[in-house]
């Protein structure tokens, strides 16, 4: 499932070239029976059945590379992923990323040997892998060096609070549709402010929550109230 999905793109450059390591560890190596059983019914007559907690402590302990490695279970009853928890990730010299399946994990796990659970939304998927996956790709977009311009990661949607601003590229118009001509002026200063009024209206649409009051700067509130009847004009 990992080879798949960081075989292309910016995080397989950065494991190409080492900025970032990742190392997949099966749970079936670090069982002691012969049948390598990582699963067992649940106590107390639920159906289905859940990772047993021997597997996890004995590869925890197996990969650790030092102490402070930190520790996180996949779970949709974790914190959810956002940007903040992404760079919080990436300042960590090593994660160690729980993956359940089934219907869970026991919860010694949680409770014992992770410091956290994090959720990559509310929803539940089959395992924890996907949602792995998820968390070493934007937690590794905010290692330095990993995305080719530093620049683009500090302007993506949420980085600054608010989303990002749109773009556009040739044609300048496709099907009666015309690019913003602010865009062509030449003008540095009047482009950026563009962008920051687009960024903010956008987000007050789309994401009222990110411009709460006391959210945005003052700056911010002036140049986004001063633009209530754009839409798609430039
Ligand atoms: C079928 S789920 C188990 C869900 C569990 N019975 C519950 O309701 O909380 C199996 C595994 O998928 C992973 N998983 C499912 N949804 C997830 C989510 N939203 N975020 C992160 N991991 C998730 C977790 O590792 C979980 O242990």
């Amino acid at each position: 499932m990992f080879s798949g999905v960081f075989s292309a793109g910016v995080v397989k450059k950065a494991l190409d070239r080492g900025i970032v390591r990742m190392a997949v560890h099966d749970l079936r190596d670090f069982t002691a029976d012969k049948h390598r059983q990582v699963d067992d019914r649940p106590f107390g007559g639920l159906e289905g059945m859940v990772l047993k907690p021997e597997p996890i402590f004995r590869a925890v302990e197996a990969v650790r590379e030092e102490a402070g490695a930190k520790v996180y279970l996949l779970s949709p009853q974790g914190r959810t992923l956002d940007a903040r928890l992404a760079r919080e990730l990436a300042s960590e010299t090593q994660v160690i990323l729980i993956c359940g399946r089934y219907e869970g994990v026991d919860e010694r796990v949680a409770e014992h040997l992770a410091d956290g659970e994090i959720s990559i939304g509310d929803f539940v998927l089959s395992g924890g892998e996907l949602a792995a996956a998820v968390v070493v790709d934007a937690a590794a977009r905010f290692v330095p060096g990993v995305v080719g311009k530093e620049g683009s990661v500090r302007s993506d949607s949420f980085a600054g609070g608010i989303l990002a601003c749109p773009q556009y590229t040739r044609p300048r118009e496709f099907r009666g549709l015309k690019v913003p001509p602010v865009l062509f002026s030449g003008d540095h200063k009047r482009i950026e402010r563009w962008r920051r009024r687009k960024a903010l209206e956008k987000t007050a649409r789309q994401r009222p929550d990110l411009v709460e009051p006391g959210a945005l700067s003052p700056e911010d509130r002036e140049l986004l109230e001063e633009t209530p009847h754009e839409r798609k004009s430039s």
